[in-house]
């Protein structure tokens, strides 16, 4: 049977070149946008739905409308996310709040909804995008490391409370990656971004493509609870 992986974020850098990966591989695939469109033609195996993941009731409305177009949802990959800079003493309590509600509650929000799904099929993977910022620190993200590393907290919590159904979760913590957001990286600071990265290179999204293609495999059933670093050896 042919899988059905939701892709939140879908009409961004990295979602955009997931969505495109697994079009050639035997699943079907929900796309998320919000604002922006997906450059992938629906189809009978590719089905668009747009919501503001930051409210429950459009996520809601969203999951619901997935299960009335394809009957079942077994992989999500919660990928939708924004990234504000400034200082912490500079950044906005609005800005604050709008990065957290869009990289951490928008996923808490998507699982919630998914997981009675789940837990009647028995199976599912959840599959959240955070960041080696979480680990790490960044000078001005606050926000933003603060929310990814929520997303590892939210993971492990899930992991212990599915894995008896059959569902696991896990969250890969991402380095720097040469789609998506880096395009708001000014050219000299993206040089010195690169030069930090121990492999000299930015990240290629087949490298998430094939971790998440292992992940949602019936053999990592095992495999709960981690946070899978990509990040060509950049640690600290
Ligand atoms: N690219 C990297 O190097 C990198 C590194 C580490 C982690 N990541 C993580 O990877 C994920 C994808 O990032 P990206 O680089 O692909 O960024 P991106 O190109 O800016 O895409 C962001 C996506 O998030 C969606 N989004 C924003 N606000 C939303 C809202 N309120 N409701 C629903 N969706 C919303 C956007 O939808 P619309 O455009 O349709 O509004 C868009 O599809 C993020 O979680 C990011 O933190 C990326």
């Amino acid at each position: 049977m042919e899988k059905v992986i939701l892709i939140t974020g879908a009409s961004g850098g990295m979602g955009g070149a997931l969505a495109r990966l697994f079009k050639s591989a035997d699943v079907k695939l929900a796309l998320h946008f919000n604002t922006n469109p997906i450059d992938i033609e629906p189809s009978d195996s590719v089905a668009h739905f747009q919501a503001d993941l930051t409210e429950q009731e459009g996520v809601d409305k969203m999951v619901s409308a997935i299960l009335e177009r394809f009957g079942r949802i077994d992989v999500i990959v919660n990928n939708a996310g924004i990234s504000k800079s400034a200082m912490s003493w500079k950044t906005e309590s609005d800005a604050w709040r709008e990065t957290m509600a869009i990289n951490l509650d928008a996923a808490f929000y998507v699982s919630k909804a998914a997981i009675p799904i789940m837990r009647k099929q028995k199976s599912g993977r959840i599959i959240n995008i955070s960041s080696v910022v979480a680990q790490t620190g960044f000078i001005g993200t606050a926000a933003y490391a603060a929310s990814k590393a929520g997303l590892i907290g939210l993971t492990k919590t899930l992991a212990k409370e599915l894995i008896g159904s059959g569902i696991t979760v896990n969250v890969l913590a991402l380095g720097y990656f040469n789609v998506g957001m880096i395009a708001d990286v000014p050219e000299d600071l993206r040089k010195q971004v690169v030069e930090s990265i121990p492999a000299k290179r930015l990240g290629d999204p087949a490298t998430v493509y094939e971790t998440i293609q292992w992940l949602i495999t019936e053999e990592a059933g095992y495999v709960t609870g981690q946070t899978v670093n990509l990040n060509g050896g950049l640690y600290s």
